[in-house]
């Protein structure tokens, strides 16, 4: 359970969720929305298009939904960019709609402000069941933990889940083989965490890490291709 989360403004103006049980927040205070398109879409989504033009439909697997910004970003991105995108999505502890409907992402920009209705649609729509939200994307959403899902071939694996000193569990070895045992021929696993042990553990999991820098208010990201 993720008990009395409190909406929080981080550095760029967008929320982000906090937990004080575990001091633990959902996003960099230095801006969540800068962290997410940073991250994710940039050096993630972006830079695997980048090379694989050819292979559609686009397949993301992402650990932990929680907000749905990285969803909705990625939903933004092939609807403007004309890729269709099958996203799968796990969330053992959803947020409640008293904290979801208040988050303020769909009103950083007009760009974004024409996106607010998919953005509740993400949320408003049932666990454990997929839909084709847009032309675009088709979302799978289940609330079920990294450790029990069943995992589909894999392009992108944004991996969002806390962080290894508030859930180390999340980072074992074991679990991240499950991961990247999903992941097709060169596929892209990118993360903010830029641990030595996590590095190590991809490593030795076969995955290839190249050195990129973080997003705002952090050095470095890890970013690790499965070369085939
Ligand atoms: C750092 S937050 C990021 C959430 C989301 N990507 C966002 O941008 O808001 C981590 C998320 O992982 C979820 N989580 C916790 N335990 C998990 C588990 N065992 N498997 C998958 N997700 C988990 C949390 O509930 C939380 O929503």
């Amino acid at each position: 359970m993720n008990k009395d989360p409190k909406i929080i403004v981080t550095d760029d103006g967008s929320h982000s969720v906090y937990l004080p049980e575990i001091n633990e927040s959902y996003h960099s205070s230095h801006g969540a929305y800068r962290e997410a398109i940073h991250i994710f879409l940039l050096y993630g989504l972006e830079a695997w298009y980048a090379r694989n033009r050819d292979k559609l439909p686009l397949r993301i697997f992402e650990v932990g939904f929680g907000t749905g910004l990285n969803a909705w970003l990625t939903l933004i991105w092939a609807e403007q960019n004309n890729v269709p995108i099958l996203y799968h999505t796990i969330e053992p502890f959803p947020l409640e709609k008293e904290i979801y409907s208040q988050l303020n992402y769909t009103q950083i920009d007009e760009t974004l402000t024409h996106y607010n209705n998919q953005f509740q649609r993400l949320h408003n729509m049932d666990w454990d069941s997929g839909k084709p939200m847009t032309d675009y994307f088709n979302i799978k959403k289940e609330q079920v933990k990294l450790e029990d899902v069943i995992m589909y071939g894999t392009d992108i694996v944004y991996f969002d889940a806390f962080s290894p000193k508030k859930q180390p569990e999340v980072w074992e070895k074991e679990l991240l083989a499950k991961v990247v045992g999903a992941m097709n021929p060169n596929a892209v696993f990118v993360t903010y965490c830029a641990a030595a042990k996590v590095k190590k553990y991809l490593q030795d999991l076969g995955l290839t890490l190249d050195v990129v820098p973080g997003p705002p208010g952090k050095k470095e990201m890890i970013r690790a291709w499965k070369l085939s």
